[in-house]
């Protein structure tokens, strides 16, 4: 095989499904009713509305705007294509998140998309037939715990962890055009499918009918009854922008990397709105139309708020195939292979865009073909993903999801806000984004994105950085101010860096198994920030040599 493919996208359509699919995810179905339900259903509706419009689309055009740049240079991923944007040499480091975030995304994201190739083989082969709630929310425990086992396969979630990513990694071998737009073009539509068969039975839940208690519409109404008290509540705003970053992938860098390859004059403004409205549609429509009906139809409100307390992105592995039993042995089966079938779709198509930049900086710097540049991606992501799969219950995918997941994208979002509109310029950064535009952008947006997404973002940073416990700002003040110091929330990042939750419960603990169990969760938590350290030093390293390279043979950017 040379070492002189060149990358580019097949088609018009080809581009925009691979960058809908990027974006929609296991998010859109899985994170996005969990949190719309953990912070008060309509209540989350209007922050998230709002962080859309003023954040997230603006760093779409942004990102969008940044690749073509990119790309124009021969530049696919974003150390050298921040680089490019400024003279300052510094900027290349900060596009290190870019393949960072992407490579430990994608250890644990894969991990979570293998979840769903069993659950279609188990629901294929009948595994659930005749199981309750609690069996199968047990089902699901011990699949995560790779030591016990109710399938009959031993080990089988490291089984189908390696089969997701050979998946993955094969696809991705086959390059842009020849691999992951071929996987979007059949994957997207089959997943819209899958989505309005279940969103409409999720909808027509009728209560007494098929074993459902309640009607699907209460459901529905819980999620999108809006709540305008807690506009006031930061907690919320806070939840409702990770969410935006999530489902839109934005922060990480693979927009960046695909609008690379778009050519210099296509329209990048109407291709970024398709792809960001499309993945919009899918979350807020079919999204809230199929998890939160179906189960609050089947176990009401107050045990899926529950449920969700602890359930997080397992919820709908705890729940579904139990509440799919209900229609039948045949309906319930395809329902069962519709659901987790779309969920692998979505996944499959957002863990190859994370494949991309790594492989663009190696071909782009180093000269590594398709082959060498996916396989190595595969081994990196195996390596690191094992952790997540074996240590599960000790909390290393958590703290992956957290650093690289959620912190990571804020803080590359903010940087590469503050690059494009103020030191890039706006007026520069106006023209790339309106160049060969198809549609006429909305020329308040320039004030927008200079203004009010920067503020956004040093808002949702400063708030990640030191929210205080419950939310409660003006509470923390008085307490500065009375010198009895900032009360952190555990999950902010100072608190989280510190370990400041855990530590206050090993120290309150006096049970010595439950002591052990709490260091034991200590120690994981400290190799997984000492693994993910290690992969954004090596990443850093990497864009050193690579510039030492262009230094040497005069590759000026
Ligand atoms: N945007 C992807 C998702 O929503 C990562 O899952």
């Amino acid at each position: 095989m040379s070492n002189n493919q060149t990358e580019n996208w097949g088609s018009r359509i080809g581009l925009i499904l691979a960058m809908a699919g990027n974006a929609v995810g296991l998010g859109n179905f899985l994170r996005f009713p969990v949190q719309a339900v953990q912070n008060g259903g309509g209540a989350f509706i209007i922050p998230y509305i709002i962080c859309f419009l003023l954040m997230g689309i603006p760093l779409l055009w942004i990102e969008w705007s940044m690749g073509r740049f990119g790309g124009r240079k021969g530049n696919h991923s974003t150390p050298f294509i921040l680089d490019g944007m400024d003279k300052r040499s510094f900027w290349k480091y900060i596009g290190v998140f870019g393949i960072f975030t992407n490579v430990a995304v994608a250890a644990y994201y894969c991990y979570l998309e293998s979840w769903t190739l069993s659950y279609i083989y188990h629901s294929m082969i009948g595994t659930f037939r005749g199981m309750d709630q609690g069996s199968v929310a047990n089902f699901f425990a011990d699949y995560v715990n790779i030591e016990t086992t109710t399938s009959g396969i031993p080990y089988e979630a490291i089984w189908f962890f390696l089969l997701c990513l050979f998946l993955n990694t094969y696809i991705l071998s086959k390059g842009l055009s020849g691999g992951v737009e071929k996987a979007a073009k059949i994957g997207m539509p089959l997943l819209i499918i899958f989505g309005l068969f279940l969103a409409y039975k999720g909808i027509t839940l009728t209560a007494g009918k098929e074993g459902a208690i309640y009607d699907g519409t209460l459901g529905l109404n819980f999620l999108w009854s809006p709540n305008f008290d807690t506009l006031w509540n930061p907690k919320v705003w806070l939840a409702a922008a990770g969410q935006i970053f999530f489902t839109l992938s934005v922060g990480m860098g693979t927009i960046q990397c695909y609008a690379s390859y778009v050519r210099q004059k296509d329209d990048i403004a109407l291709n970024a709105m398709s792809a960001g409205w499309m993945n919009e549609f899918v979350e807020v429509v079919l999204g809230s139309s199929i998890l939160i009906p179906i189960a609050v139809g089947y176990l009401g409100i107050d045990k899926v708020v529950e449920l969700t307390a602890s359930g997080g992105l397992g919820l709908g592995f705890r729940t579904m195939p139990f509440l799919f039993q209900q229609w039948g042995v045949v309906l319930g089966t395809v329902a069962g292979v519709s659901f987790f079938g779309l969920l692998f779709f979505a996944g499959i198509t957002s863990s190859l865009a994370m494949g991309t930049p790594w492989m663009g900086f190696m071909k782009d710097e180093f000269n590594w073909n398709r082959q060498k540049g996916a396989w190595s991606f595969g081994l990196i992501v195996l390596a690191l993903g094992l952790p997540t799969v074996i240590f599960f219950n000790e909390g290393v995918f958590d703290e992956y999801d957290y650093w690289a997941g959620t912190v990571s994208l804020v803080v590359f979002a903010l940087a590469e806000t503050i690059l494009f509109a103020w030191i890039f310029g706006m007026d520069k950064g106006w023209k790339e984004i309106t160049d060969g535009a198809e549609i006429k952008v909305p020329i308040f947006y320039k004030f927008v994105i200079k203004y009010i997404t920067t503020s956004l973002l040093l808002f949702v940073f400063i708030g990640s950085l030191c929210n205080p416990a419950g939310g409660d700002w003006a509470g923390a003040f008085q307490s500065l101010l009375a010198g009895q110091g900032w009360p952190f929330d555990h999950g902010s990042i100072i608190a989280q860096i510190s370990n400041m939750g855990l530590n206050q419960q090993i120290a309150a603990a006096t049970d010595p198994l439950m002591i052990q169990a709490l260091e034991n969760k200590r120690f994981y938590i400290n190799l997984s920030r000492t693994i993910l350290l290690a992969v954004f030093l090596g990443t850093t390293y990497l864009v050193y040599i690579a510039y030492q390279r262009r230094v040497a043979s005069g590759r000026i950017n």
